[in-house]
Parts: structure tokens; sequence; C-alpha cells
């Protein structure tokens, strides 16, 4: 071969495996046109469906009740259209379910069986609580008066002993407990004054930001104030929180969002008792005032700031950070890499209807070790008030609703959304995926209990041909692969920018033994208590040079 063929040859030959290796900016793929409801709650269950629901008082969605049912609302008008339905991730079928009381702005979580289990809501629904059981041809069951008081837009989290703590809801400084047994503590209702003295302008606070702290605690934050909560003695156990700086308010309707980051479990070989870091992590929200100025034209600014705050420092203090773009009703996701991906919501105005100009259209992907902030490929479709996201079992991020309307409206300025797209993060264009081929045990998990799980691995998510021509050493050292770690992500509940039960832990690795060129097993411990990780479903991943495997469902129990 001449020189010159050799060299273009050559410059050809690199410039396909730049194109290989060069990570994108992730990619959006519209899923389905139209699943018959805006999607303004969603949760994935442990069957690979996702159920999602929006209200039931504001019109024909597109799509009917399951038999050609039909209720009548309570003005009289009648209503055969669902508003509720199950998605199937495997074939993409949407399947129509019964919800009959009013789920508006309600709240949930999965309990530790895999159960979805919502309550509140508005009008009929207030003090519902309604379950629905993953099967293939499940429906709601709704209990009207599962909760002691009206419930609208509260948040709930799952608790070591597997109960939830409903948190709030509009014009309520409470809290109290579901399912109901027969313990009396179950019908109390619990002040919280916290909740009261966090109000901000237009006297909201709604959805506050709750998360289960490594200590057993429930950490609360509204606005820009957080406590430690000891929920069983009604006591609060810190109140020495910082203030988090910016003059920015976080929650509805000056909607930001919030994260507990991934909890890197111990390093005592599964014997630590010792309760690991946690830390928290808010971003976007609205000036205080953003809502009443909204309702007279005038659209602020949303907020550019994010804060971390580590709720079990001696003496914690707000790191405050910036995005590279401004964001109000974003949704913050825990990628099974560790990093948060910030999706969803408008630049300008607040939550409530008709409140939000200019949508973000691009994700933002957060590093939370570097702290690097990277702008991702725009969706087209504008996803503001009533949207949500949840992360899905292949690692890709499931995003539909978004409607600022009264109503149904498809003409309105941002229509309702009865469509939902995928959102594939860099890691999925940037090298072959770590494949899991077998796990011990297989799904049942304990607490502090050893896990081995074999996987291939392309090394360091090269190409064949780069290895090939380039001879690049893999990363191995004494036979172990590096920059290997295993995650779990329990999946949450999302709505209003919140994805209640979010979290992510980091399993504690004991070794990575090599047993061909590509296939290893990673010994490591499932986590130690339920404090850290409460009982219940959650994605598996083993993650290699930042790229994740598909998601194995485990139970830990
Ligand atoms: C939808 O929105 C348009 C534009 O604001 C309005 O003219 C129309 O009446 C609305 N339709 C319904 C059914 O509310
Ligand atoms: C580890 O993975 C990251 C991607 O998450 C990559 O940038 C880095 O180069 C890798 N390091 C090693 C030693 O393989």
């Amino acid at each position: 071969m001449e020189a010159k063929y050799v060299i273009v040859f050559s410059a050809l030959l690199f410039s396909l495996i730049i194109v290989g290796e060069t990570a994108t900016t992730g990619n959006w793929e519209l899923l389905k046109e139209s699943i018959g409801i805006s999607a303004m709650h969603t949760q994935l269950l442990p069957n690979d469906r996702v159920v999602m629901f929006d209200r039931t008082d504001f019109g024909q969605s597109k799509i009917s009740l399951p038999e050609e049912k039909c209720r009548k609302l309570a003005d009289g008008r009648i209503d055969c259209s669902a508003h509720s339905v199950e998605l199937n991730l495997l074939n993409q079928d949407v399947r129509p379910l019964t919800v009959l009381t009013d789920t508006w702005c309600s709240s949930g979580a999965l309990a530790p069986d895999g159960m979805l289990i919502q309550s509140g809501g508005s009008n009929t629904g207030e003090r519902a609580v309604r379950t629905f059981q993953p099967c293939a041809d499940c429906d709601w069951m709704e209990n009207q008066k599962g909760l002691v008081v009206p419930r609208w837009y509260a948040s709930n989290q799952i608790l070591p002993n597997g109960k939830f703590i409903v948190v709030g809801g509009r014009g309520q400084f409470s809290y109290e407990f579901i399912p109901k047994s027969s313990l009396p503590s179950d019908f109390k209702v619990f002040a919280l004054p916290f909740l009261r003295e966090t109000r901000d302008a237009v006297e909201n606070n709604l959805y506050p930001f709750t998360h289960l702290s490594t200590d057993g605690n429930l950490f609360i934050f509204a606005n820009t104030k957080s406590i430690l909560f000891d929920y069983i003695n009604n006591r609060v156990v810190r109140n020495d929180y910082p203030v988090m700086p910016g003059g920015v308010s976080r929650n509805y309707p000056s909607t930001g969002s919030s994260v507990l980051l991934p909890l890197k479990l111990g390093s005592i070989h599964g014997t630590s008792s010792a309760a690991p870091d946690a830390e928290v992590f808010i971003c976007g929200g609205a000036p205080p005032t953003s809502y009443i100025t909204a309702i007279k034209g005038t659209f602020l600014p949303a907020a550019k700031s994010c804060g971390r705050l580590m709720i079990t420092a001696e003496q914690p203090q707000w790191v405050m950070e910036e995005m590279p773009i401004e964001r109000v009703m974003g949704d913050m996701l825990l990628l099974p890499t560790g990093d948060v991906l910030i999706i969803n919501g408008a630049k300008k105005g607040a939550a409530g209807w008709y409140l939000g100009r200019e949508p973000v259209l691009n994700p933002v992907l957060y590093q939370p070790e570097s702290s690097k902030y990277e702008i991702m490929e725009p969706s087209k479709i504008p996803r503001m008030y009533h949207s949500t996201a949840v992360l899905i079992t292949d690692g890709r991020v499931l995003v539909g609703g978004s409607n600022p309307n009264k109503n149904y409206n498809f003409t309105e300025q941002f229509p309702t959304e009865l469509s939902v797209e995928v959102f594939s993060p860099p890691y999925l264009s940037s090298g072959p995926r770590p494949q899991i081929s077998w796990a011990k045990p297989e799904t049942e998990l304990s607490y502090k209990q050893p896990i081995s799980i074999g996987f291939t691995t392309k090394k360091n998510g090269e190409s064949p041909l780069f290895d090939k021509f380039f001879k690049k050493k893999s990363h191995q050292r004494n036979g172990e692969l590096e920059n290997v770690s295993v995650t779990l992500v329990a999946p949450s509940f999302n709505t209003h920018s919140f994805s209640m039960n979010q979290r992510m832990m980091v399993l504690e690795i004991n070794q990575v033994r090599q047993l061909s060129s590509r296939t290893y097993v990673i010994d490591c411990f499932s986590p130690p208590t339920p404090n850290i990780a409460p009982p219940g479903y959650y994605l598996l991943f083993v993650v290699h040079s930042g790229i994740p495997s598909l998601g194995r469902w485990v139970h830990i129990s």
C-alpha cells in the first residue's frame, strides 16, 4: 500500500474509533405519541411496567375505562374515560386502569412487597389510600378513608419498618402513617409545626423534600430550611442546619427538586455498623414571589443555584453551586452511575396553571464527584408543570406528562401532553455495556449479606478494534478490574418535580476476580441495615468505566 493510502486508511480508522468512543450528550426517542392520559404521577414497578395517572375531575382523557365503565362526576357530567394507565416497557402496550377517586396532586411509594401504595389528592380523593398490585391484569383498589385527614400535595417516605410516613399537604402541618394496622399510633395525626413555620410569601411549601437519613431519622426540607426529625417520638433531632443561601424558595409553587446523593457503603467487609454519610443535593426553584408575579403576568427568572448539604456532618454547611441553565419545576434523577440528571421544567415563572414560561428542553448531567454540569441534547417537547421522569430498568429515563392547563387542552400555548419519550444518557452511546450473567443470591437478599455477581465486560468499554490496533493496556492490576462498582437504585414515585423514595447505594466491594479474558466475578455485600436500605425492590447495576449494565431487580428483606 502506498504511504498516502496508509495515512488515509489510518485516519479513517482512527476517526471511526473516535466516533465509537466519543460519548454523545445523550439522545431522545418518542416512545408513544399518546398513552391516553397525561403522566402527572409515575411509578416503575418490579414487573417492568409503569403506572401513570393524572386526575379524575378535569374532563375526558383519550382512553376509555376498562369494560366500558362510566362514572358520574360531582357536577353531574358523565366521564367514561380512564385517568390511569399501565405502560408495559417490554412491548409498549398501554392498559387503562380504574382509578375513581381524585388523584390530583397525590403522593405514593412502593411497599416492601412491590405493591404501589398511593395516598391523598383532592375532593373525592383527599383521604384516599389506593393500592396497586403489580400483575398482568391487576387494577387499583381504593379506600376512600385510608388517611385520617385530607392530604393534597403531601410527600411519602418509606421507613425502615416498611411502613410509610405521609408528611404535610395543603393546610396540614402534620404527618401520619400508612397503611393503617391495628396500632393506635396509625390512627393519630402528629403535629409538625416546622411545616407551618416554613411557608413563604404565598404561604406555601408543598411537597416538602423528605429523605430518610442513614441514622433512620427523617430529613425534611421546606423552601430554605431543614430539620432532622425523629418521627417515632415526634421530636426534632437537629435544627442547626443553616438556611439555604440565595433567597430562593425550593418547594411548590417555587418548585425545585432534591435528591439524596448516592450512599457509599462500608469498608469493613460487611461488618461495618457505622452509618455512611448522607448528603442532600437541591437544585432550582424560584424567588418566593414568583407565583404571585406570574399570576399578574410577570414571569421571573428561575434559580440557577444548587446546594449540597452533608446532613450527617457535625457542622453542616451548604456548598452552593450553579447550573448552566436556570430551572423551575425540574426533576432530579439518580442515574445508575451515581450521576444526577436534571430534566424537565421552565426558565421562568412558577408551578401552577399557566404560570411557567420558556421551557427548558435540555437536560443537564451532574457529576457529584467533580461538581461538573454538562448540557445534554434537547427534547422537542416542553415538559412543564405536571410532567414526570423516572429511571427505567435498562438505564434510560422515561419522560412524560406536562399539563399546565385546567383541563385537557391540546391547543393551548403549552398543550396537555399525552406523549412519553425516553432519554438515553451519554453512557448508552459510549461503548459496550457490562453484562450480568448471574448473581448469587439470585434476587432475594438479606442485610449484610455477601453477594457474587458474574459479568462480562469489554475492557474499559473500548471497541475490539481499538484493542487490536492500539493494544491499549487494560485497566487491570493484579488481575483485578478497576473502575467497577455495583449500585442499587430504588424505584421512586415521581410527581411535581420530586421523586419520593429515590435512593441509591454504592455497595461495598470485597474483590473483583477475573475468570477469563472478559469474564469477571465481583464479590460485594448487600446494604447493612434497613435504615440504609429500607426493605423492598431495588434495581442492581454493575457499572464499569461509567457504563452501567441493564438493571436487575433484587429484593431486600
Ligand atoms: C383550550 O385553550 C384555548 C386557548 O386558550 C381556548 O380558546 C379553548 O377554549 C380551550 N379549550 C378548552 C376545551 O378548554
Ligand atoms: C474510569 O471511568 C471513567 C468514566 O466514568 C473514565 O473517565 C476513567 O478514565 C476511568 N478510569 C480508569 C482508570 O479506567
